[in-house]
């Protein structure tokens, strides 16, 4: 697992496979990630989004399934949530930890991968976090449902998931551009997709050393993404364009941020009440 180069095969256009996550993280890229994302860049045009988020909805504890180098785990434990950290990849739970150190917070990590998510975390929490374009890293249809069950299962009654991905309608259907201003804030990488297909997009990063890392990822379509949502059981839906609910469509915002809940709403006919003569009649 712990590889030291990438190696996505003879023919990169065919590796389309869910566990090729491990071996893409390897600990070079791992070390470089913070170029790419530039934590303080990234704070300033994420704002309070998350957490004014987060707080409105009463969320204590949080769980952040796609840790990575730390970011949203770090920024939460600063604002007083409760967080436990998970990801897949043990390169990226190692420097999440060690950035955490640096800033003066205790990262409490856990290693699991999401399709069996519940059998090494069995707590429950009011929220889950999949930031960063991370669920595009799933290759197959039951990975993906596997997944979001997973999810589904670890939230209290009430919780809500909140998952993000890269706006790939726009990227399938009109071809790549970005305003560069959201996630990637880093200045001086190079991020830009050298491959695209309905069933992948291969992205090539190039970094001030001229070093170049590649991530290959299943675009997903927002409407799709949805389905699956829904399917899992999540009832209520809301899409931020960029960190608006509200945006023109002609905007073509780089990444939608979903918010999910679990809470179930009986419909209410369910509560129209029995006659009293009926429920006198079942009494007897
Ligand atoms: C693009 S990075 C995003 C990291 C971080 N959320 C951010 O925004 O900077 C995707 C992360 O998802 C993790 N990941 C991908 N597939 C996974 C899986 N099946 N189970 C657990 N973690 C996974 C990777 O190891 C990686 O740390």
């Amino acid at each position: 697992m712990n590889k030291k180069k990438q190696d996505h095969g003879a023919n990169p256009i065919d590796a389309r496979d869910t566990n090729q996550y491990q071996g893409e993280y390897v600990a070079s890229l791992v070390e470089k990630w913070d170029e790419l994302i530039d934590w303080e860049a990234r704070a300033k045009s994420e704002g309070e989004f998350f957490i004014q988020t987060l707080k409105d909805r009463g969320v204590k504890r949080v769980l952040d399934v796609a840790t990575g180098t730390g970011f949203h785990s770090v920024q939460l434990k600063k604002a007083g949530f409760n967080v436990v950290s998970a990801d897949g990849n043990p390169n990226m739970l190692a420097k999440a930890f060690e950035n955490g150190r640096k800033q003066g917070v205790t990262l409490q990590v856990v290693q699991t991968d999401w399709r069996w998510l519940s059998r090494d975390i069995t707590n429950r929490f009011d929220a889950i976090i999949c930031l960063g374009n991370s669920f595009t890293h799933l290759f197959t249809e039951k990975d993906r449902r596997k997944a979001l069950a997973e999810f589904y299962s670890v939230l209290n009654e009430d919780g809500i998931l909140m998952l993000d991905q890269r706006n790939y309608d726009n990227i399938l259907d009109n071809g790549f551009s970005t305003k560069h201003t959201f996630y990637y804030c880093g200045d001086g990488v190079k991020a830009e997709p050298e491959h695209i297909d309905e069933g992948l997009t291969r992205f090539r990063y190039e970094f001030n050393d001229k070093s170049v890392y590649h991530l290959n990822m299943f675009p997903l379509r927002k409407a799709y993404v949805h389905r699956l949502m829904r399917e899992v059981g999540f009832q209520e839906l809301t899409s931020y364009g960029d960190f608006l609910e509200t945006y023109p469509d002609e905007d073509h915002p780089d990444f939608f941020i979903h918010l999910a809940d679990k809470k179930y709403v009986a419909d209410a006919q369910q509560f129209i009440k029995v006659p009293k003569e009926n429920a006198d009649e079942k009494g007897k």
